[in-house]
Formats: C-alpha cells, sequence, structure tokens
C-alpha cells in the first residue's frame, strides 16, 4: 500500500514556488502579492486565512490580510472587492467562505475579477476549467490532481467514483477526471445524496474520491481491493488521550480501508495540506500572467 503523502508533496511544491520566488527577485520582477479579505470571527476561518498568510511568507509572497467586521453591508464588501480588483499591485484575491448570511456569496463571488480569481470560484473560471482553457482551478481539486500526477497514478480508462457534488470540489474533482489529458480520461460516476446503490457503486471504483463530509462514511466492504482512495474530509473528535482533547479523521475509515487499498491518502497530511500549494502556485501564476496572458 502506498501511502500518499500530501505534507510532504505540498512542501515540495512550496520548495519549488519559493525558488522561483527567488528568481523573480533576482530578475528585478514583480514579487506575487495575495489579498485575504476575512468577514467576521469565524474560529476555523481565522485558522485557515492565517495559515494562508504564514504560507504566503513561507513562499516570499507579499501578503494583503483584509480584516473586515461580521456587521458589514454587502456593499461595503462588494467595494473592497473591488478596491482590490484594480489594484495594480495585487495579484490574487480571496473571499475566505464562509459569510454572514445577509451578504451573497454569489455576488461577492461574481465581483472578484476571474484574472486574480486564485480560487477558482467565478463563473469565468468554472467555466475555463470545463472547457479544459488555462484556469485557476479550486484549491482542493487541484491538490488531488497534483497528488495524482506526482504519484503517477494512472487515470486512463478507470473507473472513478467520485462522492459528493459540492461546487468545491466533486463537481469539479468530477470533470477534471473526465476531461481528456492526465490525470484525466476516467470514466467518472459522480454520486451524491440520491445516488441509489452507493456501495455496490463504490466497489466498482478504480480510484475513489471521497467528499461527502461525513466522518468515517467509507468503510472497507465498500472499497475494491487494490483501489486508490484519496479521502478530502476532515473532522475533529474528541479525544481524551490527545493533549489538544482532539483528533483528526477524514471521510475514510482509514485502517481497515487502508489494508485493501493500492494507495490511500490520510488525514491529517493528504489532501488538506495541498490544499494551500494550489493557492500558492495559482497566485504564482496570475502574478507571471500565465491563465490569462
Ligand atoms: N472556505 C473553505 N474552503 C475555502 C477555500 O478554498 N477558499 C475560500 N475562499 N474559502 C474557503
Amino acid at each position: 500500500m502506498i501511502l500518499i503523502d500530501g505534507k510532504k508533496t505540498s512542501q515540495d511544491i512550496k520548495n519549488e514556488i519559493a525558488s522561483r520566488v527567488a528568481e523573480i527577485k533576482a530578475e528585478g520582477g514583480k514579487v506575487p502579492h495575495l489579498a485575504a479579505v476575512l468577514v467576521g470571527n469565524d474560529g476555523a476561518s481565522q485558522t485557515y486565512v492565517g495559515a494562508k498568510v504564514k504560507s504566503c511568507e513561507e513562499v516570499g509572497f507579499v501578503s494583503t490580510l483584509v480584516r473586515l467586521e461580521a456587521d458589514i453591508t454587502e456593499e461595503e464588501l462588494l467595494k473592497v472587492v473591488e478596491d482590490i480588483n484594480t489594484n495594480p499591485d495585487i495579484d490574487g484575491l480571496i473571499v475566505q467562505l464562509p459569510l454572514p448570511k445577509h451578504i451573497s456569496v454569489d455576488k461577492v463571488t461574481n465581483k472578484i475579477k476571474p484574472e486574480k480569481d486564485v480560487d477558482g470560484f467565478t463563473p469565468a473560471n468554472v467555466g475555463r476549467m470545463t472547457l479544459n482553457w488555462p484556469a485557476y482551478v479550486a484549491a482542493t481539486p487541484y491538490g488531488i490532481v497534483e497528488l495524482l500526477k506526482r504519484y503517477q497514478i494512472e487515470t486512463a480508462g478507470k473507473h472513478c467514483v467520485v462522492i459528493g457534488r459540492s461546487h468545491i470540489v466533486g463537481s469539479p474533482m468530477s470533470i477534471l477526471m473526465a476531461r481528456n489529458g492526465y490525470p484525466g480520461n476516467a470514466t467518472v460516476t459522480l454520486t451524491h445524496s440520491k445516488t441509489q446503490n452507493l456501495a455496490e457503486i463504490c466497489r466498482s471504483a478504480d480510484i475513489l474520491i471521497v467528499a461527502i463530509g461525513k466522518p468515517e462514511f467509507v468503510t472497507a466492504d465498500m472499497v475494491k481491493r487494490g483501489a486508490v482512495v484519496i479521502d478530502v474530509g476532515i473532522h475533529r473528535i474528541e479525544d481524551a488521550s490527545k493533549k489538544s482533547g482532539f483528533r483528526l479523521i477524514g471521510d475514510v475509515k482509514f485502517d481497515e480501508v487502508a489494508e485493501k487499498a493500492a494507495a490511500i491518502t490520510p488525514v491529517p497530511g493528504g489532501v488538506g495540506p495541498m490544499t494551500i500549494a494550489a493557492l500558492l502556485y495559482n497566485t504564482l501564476q496570475s502574478a507571471e500572467k500565465k491563465v490569462f496572458g
């Protein structure tokens, strides 16, 4: 069984990005600059944004964190996005989700200039990805694609089953696995809450990508021997034996599934660390004008 090490792979990518930033600096070029907008005081969002800003520092990017009160109006937030859109020094812009309920995520997302949309959430980038044009691909699917590549997982002609159809993970993942390229050329089944015979469909998967958001949902009886299993889930569960009082588990019952899988991502240390590497990579692409020209 191959343990797909997202922690090491993400560090490799960060090292590659840091080398490129050093070259850019030596050439007197423009240092990539990411702006992150955080609305309110959601604990998880603060942690994620903090990690993104710290990673920018690690690779030598400039970063700007814009913190806004939870009661900011939609109009005011749209103005903040517009100001960043038109700021020539900023290459990438992310608005951390979720947003407070009185603000439309769709309106805010659609306000982000596609050329700076390093989260790959705008209709323009989702459309471009679907058409197999150069695009910013959302961090989680991008991170999974990169893991499959770097571990040389064969995908052509394989049956790939994706569990979960979210806009952020399942839906783009299904498109990327089906498209003509590598990784890709798989025969894809996208499953969701209305799918019947899910366990049976999963058992026919050569590649199983699980993004259902339910702790240890996938058990060994749902997995074919020799399958590649990618676990996108991340859940905190109480564990008195840990100093923190909790431990992290995924959407896959790791120990029993690992015995059957040919390759599997752990939680933590699998898909999770790859998402920040993907965001940094997209920001570098933006600074170098590699996607929109
Ligand atoms: N919230 C959870 N995941 C993400 C992400 O990838 N980007 C943003 N902006 N917010 C998120």
